[in-house]
């Protein structure tokens, strides 16, 4: 499908955003590939311009797009560091700090993310809000203790953790915690790292971010982080 196809004008974003984003690899690079419908976009465009470029993937959906479109996909441990990656996001704050894990794949997401060089994420301007929280925050947890754990997250101030069918791409499961509007998501993200069965949470920190390209009614633009 090409944006000229999409009836719903939030699709046409995603695609406008997750090609533009595709501009910044280039021949020889080693490259994060995100997950979900907006880097999907990348992923295509990367395909169809047939770089000779080394992938690494967040996720087997991924993968198997990647794969299918004719990249080259190893995994991270054979390319060490990535000159750059790209990948979605569900909310984006001023301070370029994000929730991810809609798709469930955040774990790979935050390791592939802090491999690169230059991480760009790529966004329809729905993301866009003032404050994190709004659309929950997702957890990978170890099925060992899942309520144990979920009551941990609750002591930090979470008003329901609930379980999602289904589990991660690590075989753990995949819930979502729901703190309202998060004031310090700094110090949210470090007391949830400091749970023991929480594999990973989706706060990224905006210090990860090189740049966010944000699609929207007007067309595309970017917003840089002057880390
Ligand atoms: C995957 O786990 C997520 O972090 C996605 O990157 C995020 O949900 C954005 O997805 P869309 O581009 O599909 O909105």
């Amino acid at each position: 499908m090409s944006s000229a196809e999409h009836h719903d004008p939030r699709l046409a974003q995603k695609e406008a955003a997750g090609r533009h984003a595709a501009t910044y690899v280039e021949d020889g690079m080693r490259v994060g590939l995100g997950t979900g419908s907006t880097v999907h976009w990348t992923i295509v465009a990367l395909g169809e311009r047939r770089l000779d470029i080394a992938c690494t993937a967040t996720s087997t959906q991924t993968e198997q797009l990647a794969r299918s479109l004719g990249l080259q996909v190893v995994p991270p441990d054979d390319l060490g560091r990535l000159d750059v990656g790209i990948d979605g996001a569900d909310e984006v704050d001023p301070d370029f700090n994000l929730t991810k894990g809609g798709g469930g794949a955040l774990t790979r997401e935050k390791i592939v993310g802090q491999m690169c060089e230059r991480w760009i994420v790529v966004v329809d301007e729905h993301k866009l809000v003032d404050q994190l929280g709004d659309f929950g925050t997702p957890l990978e947890i170890l099925p060992f203790a899942p309520g144990v754990v979920a009551s941990r997250v609750e002591a930090l101030g979470a008003s329901s953790v609930s379980i999602r069918p289904g589990g991660s791409d690590n075989g753990n499961l995949l819930a979502d915690a729901r703190f309202g509007l998060i004031d310090d998501p700094r110090g949210l993200a470090a007391s949830l790292d400091a749970i023991p069965g929480v594999v990973e949470h989706g706060i990224f920190l905006g210090e990860m971010v090189e740049r966010v390209v944000v699609a929207g009614d007007g067309g595309v633009h970017e917003l840089v982080n002057d880390r």
